[in-house]
């Protein structure tokens, strides 16, 4: 009977050890308090405040922390994921409810390493993931600007995890796979526009959150980094944004990125669904010369590989023909026969990656859903598009979204009546 004392003795250890790592494995670890030594003035520098306020904006803090019709940044609202709704907390300067009691260590703890005041772990719906990439400097700022907002009293919602997500602890895991912890590193060899560019995409502007596709566990690869996804928990799809051969910006000047990102609307598509929020929020308020620098970085992301030939089932020609006939009855008008669109009004469908995305849902809400596009400073009165919901049945969809796909020089696989059906059931966000 030694061996079973020994397998008992191994658990026990085995469970001691485990014991140490779910009470210690995760603890904060303070840093030293000369790191934050800076006079209590310095918060109230108005030029700092204003350097702030500009991050704050570019790092679209607002679109998650300010409820519809809610005081700004004062939270009030959760996030719905595929485990559960994580509510937004307030991040305005009110002493119990919001940040009031926080010194800039626990600010940097939290946009840096992902931890709350208390040492817990934040869920990742918060993206971190990219924040911990902004630097010192930059963190100062956007604190100066969120101490400097009227403080406003309320708490945050109730969470609806379940086990084992509602522990925080449990990631612990997540993070060991998904996060690195780390400053963006500026290249030497790229010029400084390029850097300055990699750093906002990467860290602030936090692209990826949306356009990468997350796995399983919600997580994004390293090597998928803005090589497109469907976004969780929505029926958007946010495309590939490499700019060089098969990418999905494939044919795209840095300049239609300047364009889209400032305006909402450019030579070769229109922002809408999540991304108009984004135009809206956020970059439509980044100066000229931050988004030349991104569009810059986005230009040297590598070219991809051919996408396998889509495994859709053969394309009867009936359903082609039948779409052309619903495109030239429906769609011609605005978006011309040759699928050319008008420029500064309406978007072009050919080379459109928003069309040829891999799913087929962005071109099959917007024909259900039509839309505006975003209402920006440099795009007052915004041009739209009737939604179809009403108008054309599941087989008509599909056929002139099947049509656009692969019309003129367009190669995307057909959507099938049930994928229209699914989105026009579940019109999740
Ligand atoms: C995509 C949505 C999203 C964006 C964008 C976002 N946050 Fe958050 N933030 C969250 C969520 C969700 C939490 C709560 C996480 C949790 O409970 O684990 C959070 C938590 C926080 C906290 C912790 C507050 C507390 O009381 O514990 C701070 C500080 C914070 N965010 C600051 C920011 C700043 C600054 C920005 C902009 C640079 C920002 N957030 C952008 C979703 C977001
Ligand atoms: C909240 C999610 C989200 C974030 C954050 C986001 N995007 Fe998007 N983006 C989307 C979605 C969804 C689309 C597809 C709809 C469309 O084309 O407008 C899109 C489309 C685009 C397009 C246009 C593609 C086309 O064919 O028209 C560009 C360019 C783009 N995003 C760049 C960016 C950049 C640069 C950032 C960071 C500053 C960013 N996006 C951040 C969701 C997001
Ligand atoms: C009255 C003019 C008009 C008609 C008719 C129209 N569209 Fe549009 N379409 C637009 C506008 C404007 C946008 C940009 C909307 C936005 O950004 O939210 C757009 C956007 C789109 C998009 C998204 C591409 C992008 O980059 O924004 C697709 C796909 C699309 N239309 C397909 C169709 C199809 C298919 C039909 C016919 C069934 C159709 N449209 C009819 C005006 C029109």
């Amino acid at each position: 009977m030694k061996w079973l004392r020994r397998l008992a003795l191994w658990v026990v250890v085995l469970m001691v050890l485990l014991l140490v790592w779910l009470f210690f494995g995760g603890r904060h670890q303070p840093t030293s308090p000369a790191m934050s030594k800076f006079a209590a003035s310095t918060l109230r520098d108005p030029a700092l405040i204003a350097k702030g306020e500009y991050l704050v904006t570019v790092g679209d803090c607002a679109g998650c922390h300010t409820a519809q019709g809610g005081a700004a940044l004062a939270g009030g609202r959760a996030l719905a994921t595929p485990f559960g709704d994580i509510p937004v907390p307030n991040i305005t300067p009110d002493p119990e409810t919001g940040l009031g009691n926080w010194s800039f260590e626990d600010f940097w703890q939290a946009l840096h390493a992902g931890r709350g005041r208390h040492g817990e772990l934040f869920y990742p719906a918060f993206p971190y993931t990219s924040y911990t990439k902004v630097n010192r400097d930059d963190a100062l700022a956007m604190f100066a600007y969120l101490k400097s907002l009227p403080p406003i009293r309320q708490a945050a919602t109730a969470s609806s995890l379940a086990f084992p997500y509602s522990i925080r602890r449990s990631l612990l895991g997540w993070r060991a796979l998904y996060f690195k912890e780390g400053v963006f590193k500026p290249d030497p060899k790229r010029s400084p526009q390029w850097n300055r560019g990699a750093y906002l995409v990467q860290g602030p502007a936090h692209c990826n959150e949306c356009h990468a596709a997350r796995d399983s566990l919600g997580g994004t690869p390293q090597n998928e980094h803005l090589s497109g996804g469907q976004i969780p928990m929505q029926n958007w799809y946010a495309p590939d944004l490499s700019m060089q051969s098969n990418g999905g910006l494939q044919g795209w000047s840095e300049q239609d990125v300047v364009d889209l990102l400032q305006t909402g609307l450019s030579a070769k598509g229109a922002a809408f669904g999540p991304m108009a929020d984004v135009v809206v929020g956020s970059t439509q308020h980044i100066s000229r010369d931050d988004l030349q620098a991104m569009a810059t970085y986005l230009a040297s992301l590598p070219p991809r590989a051919a996408a396998a030939e889509q495994k859709s089932a053969p394309v009867a020609a009936a359903v082609i023909e039948q779409g052309e006939k619903v495109y030239s009855q429906h769609c011609a008008a605005c978006h011309r026969k040759d699928g050319s669109g008008v420029a500064g009004v309406y978007p072009p469908l050919d080379g459109n990656s928003s069309v040829t995305e891999p799913s087929g849902m962005n071109a099959t809400r917007m024909v259900l859903l039509g839309g505006f596009t975003p209402l920006t400073a440099a795009n007052p009165r915004p041009y739209s598009m009737p939604p179809f919901a009403q108008q054309l049945s599941d087989s008509e969809v599909s056929a002139v979204v099947s049509y656009i796909r692969r019309a003129w020089t367009n190669h995307a696989g057909v959507v099938r009546p049930e994928d229209v059906s699914r989105y026009r059931h579940t019109p999740i966000d």
